[in-house]
C-alpha cells in the first residue's frame, strides 16, 4: 500500500478558446462526445478539438485545418 498522497486535481471547470480558422482549445479535463455518441476523454492539460471536420484524429485536431482555405 502506497503512503503517497494522490496528486491534487484542478477542480475548476475547463476553459474554451475558439481559434479563428482552427480548433477549439480546451484547458482542463474534458470529454467530447462525437456524432456517433462515442465519448473521448482527455486528461491532458490542454487539448485541441477539431472544428473543421477534416482531422484524421477526430475529435482532436491534427493540424489539417492549416491546409484548408482560411485555415491558420
Ligand atoms: S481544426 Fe484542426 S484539423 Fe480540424
Amino acid at each position: 500500500m502506497s503512503t503517497e498522497a494522490a496528486p491534487e486535481r484542478d477542480q475548476s471547470p475547463p476553459t474554451l478558446t475558439l481559434c479563428p480558422g482552427g480548433p477549439m482549445i480546451v484547458r482542463g479535463d474534458v470529454v467530447v462526445q462525437d456524432e456517433d455518441g462515442v465519448r473521448h476523454r482527455s486528461h491532458r492539460g490542454v487539448s485541441a478539438v477539431c472544428r473543421c471536420g477534416k482531422s484524421a484524429l477526430a475529435p482532436w485536431c491534427d493540424g489539417t485545418h492549416k491546409l484548408l482555405p482560411g485555415g491558420r
